[in-house]
């Protein structure tokens, strides 16, 4: 989705800007901008296409000044284009602004900056904001933000500059995320933390309806009536170099072979030296967690995915009903919810739209909430009870891959933490789980040293038209994951189906251009995989198998198997999705297509 850096010190700001905009790239953009002002005027450079082009056009078009905004656009309303990209300005040409989210009622605003003289040179939302604040502009750039902010309808992070006032940027915040960068002389703001990494780590997090004003020299945190509010300062933990992709091709590839690491991280935040699983600043009190009768499931996408495989683990270890909503049906679906309930929302980057807006659904009905979500301070994380975090580190590609493994693997230790305080497991068989979990890194880093094998996979089948992923049990979520990280990078069609459903419809599909991935790992249910796999050859289906190592079975009559060590059922996701993550990843990086960044995807949705 869109970013948002804005600059302002003694430094030249375009390097600055240009920078941040470099860092945020990863979100998904299709067209960027810079404003700076110097010398009392207002200066922009903005075209479409990528940061190295708005790089070349910046070496024609020379803006100087220490203050400034920049942008990254992702379209909304208005094809990507230069008059469409941000920042906009004014008809004064004196004010200009930057803004993520969607204004809603930007029909009526337009409709009115019109009849009072406006020219809309943009089909954006945007641009209405920045001929709003003008009108209502009387020399105090802030109360005309302010003014403007309660009549727009929608969300918005807002980055405002105006060369009347060239000493300060003023920001606001409603539903997109934005933060307050601060440093010696020098202070920024930004929509993301990795586009000031750079420059600073100390940052403060603005809540919804809330404003910044900043100067080189001074923060100033308010609320919409103009109130100070009091904020902590907040330290980012991780460096500039996580978000680098240290030696490998993408983000993609250096994220899936992050994972090892990643797992042993949050065995260790989890499982103390006496072998019993706490989770810091976890605030839910064991009452309660005792009285619970069901559970909630609320994610979007990758996250929802890893939900579902929370489901199998939540009924199996604490024998209590356990359902699983997108955000963006759990929010209009006019949802029951029980007294009793517990609503776990799963989020990387806790910002996803419709994840947050299930969660304000859910809050209506006084339940609480705990979040599972890897960025801290994220809105999801201050809007939920409690939290866990999932320590994955910054996650850069927009396919996740290692956020979803976090997810699960965090579900695991969450779920052997409930069914030990409601007594629903023996303690053996919790010590055991703990026993299986600490040697799933040695696994997957087992699996991951056998990509060439994946990679000449992926060659073979790179041609195909359309892949059938299938699963069965709590592999069924895998096969739906494997199948979305396909189609979002190689735009390949690709289904995930619960195999004992293939009868059901799938079947019609298979022939001799079908590829089938088949997870057919050691279980109770592999009988019945080797069946579904059986029916795919009959029918010249070409398979792709998932097995464990040792099985001879399928060498009997399968070509390509990608074999994962040894592990019991109820934790294979977390080593069968590893062979699906880089079968896709090799056959995107041999069509040629830009992995880290695929077409009309973004990587945090913020807006519905
Ligand atoms: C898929 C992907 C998306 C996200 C989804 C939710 O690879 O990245 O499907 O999983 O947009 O995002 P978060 O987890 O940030 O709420």
């Amino acid at each position: 989705m869109c970013g948002i850096i804005g600059y302002i010190g003694s430094k030249d700001a375009v390097p600055i800007l240009a920078q941040g905009l470099k860092n945020l790239e990863y979100r998904g953009y299709d067209s960027a901008g810079i404003v700076t002002i110097y010398k009392g005027k207002l200066a922009t450079a903005k075209c479409k296409g990528r940061i190295a082009d708005l790089k070349s056009l910046l070496k024609k078009k020379v803006l100087r000044g220490n203050v400034g905004l920049g942008h990254t656009r992702w379209a909304t309303h208005g094809v990507p284009s230069v008059v469409n990209a941000h920042p906009h300005l004014d008809c004064s040409g004196k004010i200009s602004v930057v803004h993520n989210g969607i204004i809603e009622n930007f029909q009526d605003l337009k409709e009115n900056l019109k009849k009072q003289g406006c020219k809309i040179k943009s089909q954006t939302d945007t641009e209405v904001a920045a001929h709003l604040i003008s009108k209502l502009y009387k020399g105090n750039l802030e109360a005309a933000v302010r003014g403007a902010v309660k009549k727009i309808k929608g969300s918005f992070a807002l980055g405002v500059i105006s060369s009347d006032e060239p000493g300060k940027i003023v920001a606001a915040r409603r539903d997109s995320p934005l933060v307050v960068g601060l440093g010696s002389g020098e202070n920024f703001i930004a929509s993301d933390v990795a586009a000031i990494l750079n420059y600073t780590k100390q940052v403060i997090y603005l809540e919804d309806n809330q404003m910044a004003v900043i100067t080189k020299d001074s923060v100033n945190m308010l609320d919409m009536r103009g109130n100070k509010v009091n904020k902590d300062i907040n330290t980012i933990s991780y460096r500039q170099e996580d978000v680098q992709k240290r030696g490998f091709s993408h983000f993609m590839a250096k994220e899936i072979h992050e994972q090892p690491q990643v797992l042993s991280r949050i065995i260790s935040c989890c499982v103390s030296r006496q072998n019993t699983i706490r989770f810091k600043d976890f605030n839910l009190d064991s009452s309660f967690l005792k009285k619970v009768e069901n559970i909630i499931i609320i994610a979007c996408g990758t996250a929802y995915h890893a939900g579902l495989v929370g489901k199998y683990i939540m009924e199996s270890f604490l024998r209590i009903p356990t359902s699983v909503d997108y955000g963006s049906e759990f929010r209009y679906r006019k949802p029951v919810i029980r007294k009793n309930s517990l609503v776990i929302a799963i989020s990387q980057s806790g910002e996803t739209a419709d994840t947050l807006a299930g969660v304000r659904e859910a809050k209506k009905s006084k339940v609480r909430v705990l979040s599972i979500c890897n960025v801290l301070g994220s809105s999801l994380t201050r809007e939920s009870d409690s939290v866990i975090y999932t320590h994955a580190g910054p996650e850069i590609s927009v396919a996740s891959t290692k956020a979803y493994t976090a997810q699960i693997m965090t579900l695991y230790f969450l779920g052997l933490y409930l069914a030990n305080l409601r007594n629903s497991l023996s303690k053996s068989y919790i010590n055991g789980a703990i026993a299986s979990l600490k040697k799933v890194p040695t696994k997957q880093r087992e699996i991951l040293q056998n990509s060439s094998a994946i990679k000449a996979i992926a060659k073979k089948h790179l041609h195909f038209g359309a892949f059938l992923y299938l699963g069965r049990n709590i592999n069924f979520p895998t096969a739906l994951e494997g199948a979305l990280k396909l189609k979002e990078i190689s735009y390949i069609p690709a289904e995930g189906y619960a195999a004992g459903e293939m009868k059901h419809g799938p079947i019609a599909l298979i022939d001799e251009y079908r590829a089938v991935v088949c997870i057919a790992n050691n279980s109770f249910v592999f009988d019945k995989m080797v069946s579904n796999i059986q029916e795919t050859l009959a029918r010249k289906g070409k398979i792709i198998a998932i097995a464990t190592q040792g099985n001879k079975q399928l060498r009997e009559y399968l070509k390509e198997i990608i074999f994962i060590p040894p592990i019991e059922e109820e934790f294979s996701p977390l080593l069968t999705i590893i062979p699906l993550q880089l079968l896709a990843y090799y056959i995107a990086v041999l069509k040629g297509y830009d992995v880290d960044k695929p077409r009309n995807l973004a990587k945090s949705v913020t807006v519905e």
